[in-house]
């Protein structure tokens, strides 16, 4: 008999050996306490500073009030895929709304925003057989491992290098087809891609072009619809791709494309086929939130100050971040088993919830913690904040005392 729980504890003491073994945070909200959670393991209340629900959204009374009156009107689940049971008239209104926001003529929902890039992408290579893929080497997770299951062939450029980008554009036949993959806000360094020379690419080399917006819509752009719309370039973008789980507060993915882009692929993705569609419930608070954040500027305003509050008073107690024009505030620790024990610090002796970042998320040798500031957190959280990271980082050699003005 093979000993199979060797293997598995072999596997799991590789990435203990290696400071990455993963502990969660237990965190209970309470709807109406939010940044504030409270942590069972640490029996204490907390505020929570690394959530993706960078707005609160998921806290937002009429976003609540849709699911509630969804479940209420339709039940809890959809029964089926889309194709066999499932297809109800809140998916399609959502789908209608984000082909809207972006400008496209066509949304397609996901269950999630990794499923959306992971089925996409991986269906491109059968859609488009002769296809080349070039994918940023930041590029998150989903997106890779669709490229992967894709079978095409494919380049890595490096980050935002666009003098890379064009060596390997350069090297195909014009006449092939290509894709260029990458992101409008890269998550864990919170910068913004160079969509206009990446648009200008594309042209001269016959590309087309599929951005993940996942970490900005909602949050930038006219109503929320992402960095490309900000910067001029939406229509310039083949494929937009987002999630309303973060700015949205709830759950699901999505791409926004054209018409015969989006038929393609809905009738040739195995993670859109072969899976059951989203419950009523999470479309109805996704729509609420949506339309909630086209006409609403109160919570993208009031997020960019307290982002700006929490930066200026890191650079002023001489904190170092990584420095950046968007929501996402990270602070590199360069060690896992040092950041975690700052986190761990954090949270245990002040009550501040900031979770450290370590591979693979992240390259080693940079882990770091990732702060996401909210228009929930009140200036007197952030101070709060500064103290926890000062004595933390200070305790573990990172951070040498106040900056001397
Ligand atoms: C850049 C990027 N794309 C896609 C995803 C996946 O989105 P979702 O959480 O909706 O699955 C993430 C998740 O963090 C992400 O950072």
């Amino acid at each position: 008999m093979l000993d199979y729980e060797g293997i598995f504890t072999e596997a799991i003491e590789k990435v203990v050996n290696e400071g990455r073994y993963r502990v969660f945070t237990d965190i209970d909200y309470s709807a109406l306490q939010s940044p504030r959670a409270i942590s069972k393991r640490f029996n204490r209340e907390i505020t929570v500073w690394c959530s993706n629900d960078y707005l609160g959204m998921s806290q937002h009374p009429e976003v609540k009030q849709a699911a509630v009156d969804a479940v209420i009107a339709h039940g809890a689940g959809t029964g089926g895929t889309r194709n066999i049971s499932g297809t109800n008239s809140l998916i399609i209104q959502l789908e209608d709304m984000m082909a809207d926001l972006h400008g496209k003529q066509s949304g397609l929902v996901f269950t999630s925003g990794y499923v959306a890039n992971q089925a996409v992408l991986s269906t491109l290579g059968k859609v488009m057989p002769e296809v080349v893929i070039y994918s940023d080497e930041m590029n998150h997770a989903s997106m890779i491992e669709g490229i992967r299951h894709s079978n095409a062939e494919r380049h890595v450029f490096r980050h935002s290098d666009m003098e890379h980008l064009e060596e390997l554009l350069a090297q195909q036949p014009l006449e092939r087809p290509k894709l260029i993959a990458f992101e409008s806000v890269y998550s864990m360094l919170g910068d913004i891609s160079p969509m206009h020379a990446i648009c200008t690419l594309a042209k001269r080399y016959n590309a087309i072009t599929y951005l993940d917006e996942v970490h900005s819509v909602g949050l930038y752009g006219v109503g929320g619809a992402g960095v490309a719309e900000m910067l001029g370039v939406a229509s310039q973008i083949d494929v937009i791709q987002g999630t309303f789980a973060k700015a949205y507060g709830v759950i699901g993915g999505y791409i926004a494309a054209s018409n015969k882009f989006v038929d393609a692929i809905r009738s040739h993705a195995p993670g859109f086929i072969f899976t059951t569609s989203l419950p009523p419930a999470v479309c109805a608070a996704a729509i609420a939130s949506v339309a909630h954040l086209r006409s609403s500027d109160v919570e993208r305003l009031r997020h960019q100050k307290m982002v700006k509050y929490v930066k200026d008073r890191l650079l002023n107690v001489g904190i170092e971040l990584l420095e950046n024009n968007t929501h996402i505030v990270p602070v590199i620790v360069g060690n896992p088993n040092i950041a975690r024990q700052i986190s761990e610090m954090m949270m245990s002796d002040f009550g501040v919830y900031v979770q450290h970042i370590n591979f693979p998320t992240v390259p080693r040798g940079t882990e770091r913690l990732r702060i996401t500031p909210t228009p929930l957190h009140t200036v007197e959280m952030a101070e709060k904040l500064i103290t926890a990271l000062e004595s933390a980082l200070q305790q573990h050699g990172i951070y040498n005392g106040r900056k001397v003005a």
